[in-house]
């Protein structure tokens, strides 16, 4: 059928490709525990999978939707949800009631739960509960189901115990401290495998400036833009506006270069609106892109993998506002999703070709979503944006593309964690040291233990369940 067909699109034969959630990852067992017993442990080990939402950022609200579907949907009988919780101040929690905080869905305070640590060492995939802190007595950990025990005073922290270990994490973080790159940092330090891009693809995909040069360098198609610093905007104001009105014209739309969701988005008819635009955008960035306006559909799709992804069929938004504005993107009706978006076949193959590029020109991995403009005058295709942690709740457009192409949101969510799991098992295999001999060192060894073979992996890894004592301890 058609969505299958177009579902593989330009890169047939891919591993794991779109429609096809049962096939086994490369080098590991399936889903179903394929790997049969090893080991001799007794029966299958869920992984624990830690889902990391709100954070220090304006789509902090959007971030607990997403979670609240994940924490959902997610397979149970494969994996223990570990709900982690990031106030808009970034502290990190973990919540003493997951599932009310989840539904209420008014954003996390300290209060919801006990502060956590992540620490970064050799261990690996450590975290540490401080129960010692504000609010804290101990609850979080039992209620969240967690089960970890012991450990007080661990490895020189007081009032602190070590949370049994997280094979993975789903960083469920949409905009600044979660898809940009930083949270990567953190859980890399941490030695914990996670869902989605890495440092270099998330912060690439967060900042527009460098995004549309990457894709512009990679011969993409994209509106003639312009970045400006605000220090180039406070010594010359003047020429800034010239240049723009001589190279973009009216109208053209003004952005912060590293947010999200349309916030302090403008479209600009004059050079009055350019100007209030641009004083806008740089109340919350230092750089600022500035782009001509097309009149275009808006599409967008669905890309899945690591190094040789697949692209769904796109899906079209059309906004009730002007443009996507902020309002049309979180108000019920604000916008129309169409999946699949009604078009020929030869603009679907190419949009399938660009998204794949797009994603690999900024390293992206697990999962992205691509957006486009289809200038109505042209017919010409242009790339808008990639967003390494798109909108993930069980309605929004990410999802929905897989679903049409036959891949329902829980099992995209166990895909994603297998190639979290796939990725994090391929770099751990790279030598880390040059030139002792076999190159055999203890990082490569220890992170292998939790690589693409533990998904469904009876044997329970290094540093799990039977061991909540602490390095050191
Ligand atoms: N150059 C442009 N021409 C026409 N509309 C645009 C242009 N840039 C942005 N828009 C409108 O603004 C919305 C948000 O812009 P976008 O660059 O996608 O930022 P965000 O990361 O906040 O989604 C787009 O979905 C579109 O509706
Ligand atoms: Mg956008």
């Amino acid at each position: 059928m058609e969505e299958q067909a177009a579902a593989r699109g330009p890169s047939t034969g891919a591993p794991g490709a779109g429609p096809d959630p049962g096939r086994e990852p490369e080098g590991g067992p399936g889903p179903d525990g394929g790997a049969g017993p090893r080991g001799g442990g007794a029966g299958r080990r869920r992984l624990r999978v830690g889902i990391l939402f709100g954070g220090r950022s304006g789509e902090h609200e959007v971030s607990l939707m997403s979670a609240r579907s994940v924490y959902r949907a997610i397979d149970r009988e494969r994996f223990e949800p570990v709900p982690i919780g990031i106030t808009r101040a970034g502290q990190w929690i973990l919540p003493r009631d997951a599932e009310a905080l989840l539904e209420a869905g008014r954003g996390v305070e300290p209060a919801d739960g006990v502060p956590l640590a992540v620490v970064p060492g050799p261990e690996g995939r450590r975290l540490l509960v401080l129960d010692g802190g504000p609010g804290g007595d101990g609850a979080g950990a039992g209620s969240s189901g967690t089960g970890d025990a012991g450990g007080a005073g661990a490895a020189g922290a007081p009032g602190g115990r070590w949370l049994e270990p997280l094979d993975v994490v789903f960083p469920v973080l949409h905009g600044t401290f979660g898809e940009d790159g930083t949270v990567q940092g953190l859980l890399e330090l941490a030695g914990i495998p996670y869902v989605g891009a890495g440092v270099l693809g998330s912060a690439v995909g967060m900042d527009k400036a460098v995004m549309k040069e990457l894709f512009r360098a990679r011969g993409l198609p994209v509106v003639p833009f312009l970045v400006v610093t605000a220090a180039r905007w406070r010594r010359e104001p003047a020429a800034v506006i010239d240049e723009i009105e001589g190279a973009l014209g009216y109208p053209c739309f003004t952005k912060p270069a590293n947010l999200g969701s349309s916030v302090a988005i403008r479209r600009c008819r004059d050079r009055r609106q350019l100007e209030a635009g641009l004083a806008e955008a740089f109340a919350y960035d230092r750089k600022v892109v500035v782009e001509r306006g097309v009149d275009a559909r808006e599409l967008e799709i669905s890309v899945l993998g690591n190094d040789e992804p697949v692209a769904s069929l796109p899906g079209e938004i059309r906004p009730r506002a002007e443009f996507y504005t902020y309002e049309a993107k979180y108000t019920e009706g604000g916008a129309e999703l169409i999946v699949p978006a009604s078009l020929p076949p030869r603009l679907v193959a190419e949009m399938q070709r660009l998204a794949v590029a797009a994603f690999q020109a900024i390293d992206a991995a697990g999962l992205a979503r691509v957006d486009f403009f289809l200038e109505r005058a042209t017919g010409r295709l242009l790339v808008n944006e990639i967003n390494t942690i798109p909108g993930f709740t069980a309605l929004s457009m990410y999802p929905k593309l897989w679903e049409a192409a036959g891949l329902s949101y829980r099992d995209l969510i166990t895909r994603l964690i297998e190639l979290a799991l796939e990725r994090h098992g391929e770099r751990a295999r790279l030598r880390t040291s040059y030139g002792d001999g076999d190159g055999a060192d203890g990082e490569g060894a220890e992170a292998g233990d939790h690589g693409a073979g533990a998904v469904g992996d009876g044997t329970g890894t290094a540093g799990g369940a039977g061991d909540p004592g602490g390095p050191g301890a």
